[in-house]
């Protein structure tokens, strides 16, 4: 059998819906590098970048037919479901996100159970709430999320478990915690300012922080989260004990603590608090995360502390903004 022989054998076809988001962008090329340009299928909506090399559609995560006549065009074996609203947006626009969130995941759920696909979905801290124990907040704990963003992603982590139990779909899931990349900006999230950030110091200007500066949360940065991605992907299913999504962890800091560690590359950078509606999200939401069932199970080890992710997220700015 020849090399490439081998390889169409041992490449899957991948569905990524979200592709172009803030952890889409960067799972692509990777999933690309794995499976081959031509097999990862990028379901783009509004947004589609002009330098985007690959295969592409556009459409809606909420259209059904849409979605069925793909899966006839493309018949994958492994689907990254990203496509969401997220905690900022999702209280601007609570019955979009509900829609989206909810009828996208169904839609797809329900495709990869009739084609025996395997699933990654994205949940996230969002689940905790104001009643959940903040800090190394465990695995199985109190669930009350107070936005709607976090309302859809617990009832879409029972959904996963349900169709995992009920229909033995291979789906899996993490709670990412707020992701910092240089690569892409995140849209429309409660954790975005610790990006933010970044920006407005290398720009040299001063930055107005939407939270309170004691606002810990946790975070990791985004190489972290692609290699965690990839790793439980790959993990034997018989190591996966969790169903819902795991608690999923790097980091964790104070945004004043955040403007310290910038302040020693940007001695001058400047920060005011003037906290908005987002600080209430912010609140609710755990000060750090034990993730030790995803270490345990499928051998999850962060790379990141916030020095080293403060060098890169420098380093790479600097060079594609000045
Ligand atoms: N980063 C997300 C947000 O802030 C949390 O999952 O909405």
């Amino acid at each position: 059998m020849s090399h490439s022989e081998v390889n169409i054998i041992m490449s899957k076809r991948v569905l990524v819906t979200g592709p172009f988001g803030q952890i889409g962008s960067e799972l692509v090329p990777e999933l690309q590098d794995k499976h081959g340009k031509e097999n990862v299928v990028a379901l783009g909506h509004n947004y589609i970048p002009d330098d985007y090399e690959g295969v592409l559609e556009q459409g809606d995560v909420k259209d059904k037919e849409f979605l069925e006549s793909l899966w006839e065009k493309y018949d994958f074996d492994v689907v990254y479901h990203l496509a969401s609203l997220l905690s900022a947006t999702g209280e601007k626009r609570p019955d979009l996100a509900w829609s989206v969130n909810m009828d996208g995941l169904k839609n797809i759920l329900d495709l990869a159970r009739e084609n025996d696909n395997k699933v990654f979905w994205a949940s996230s801290i969002a689940v905790f709430g104001p009643n959940t124990p903040m800090d190394d907040t465990p695995q199985h704990t109190i669930l009350e999320p107070v936005t709607m963003y976090g309302v859809t992603k617990v009832s879409g982590e029972l959904l996963c478990q349900y169709y995992n139990e009920k229909f033995g779909l291979d789906v899996r899931g993490l709670r990412y915690p707020g992701l910092l990349s240089w690569k892409e900006k995140p849209g429309g999230g409660t954790t975005d300012y610790a990006v933010e950030m970044f920006y407005k110091a290398i720009q040299g200007e001063k930055y107005t922080c939407f939270v309170r500066e004691d606002t810990q949360l946790p975070m990791m940065y985004m190489e972290d989260a692609i290699e965690g991605t990839l790793q439980l992907m790959e993990a034997d299913e018989e190591d996966i004990t969790i169903r819902t999504s795991y608690n999923h962890s790097a980091i964790s800091f104070r945004a004043d603590k955040l403007v310290e560690e910038i302040q020693r590359y940007y001695p001058d950078f400047e920060v005011e608090y003037e906290p908005d509606e987002r600080q209430k999200n912010a609140d609710s939401w755990p000060n750090s995360v034990d993730d030790s069932k995803a270490r345990e199970d499928w051998g999850w080890d962060h790379k990141y502390d916030l020095e080293k992710m403060a060098e890169v997220m420098i380093e790479n700015l600097e060079e594609k903004l000045n």
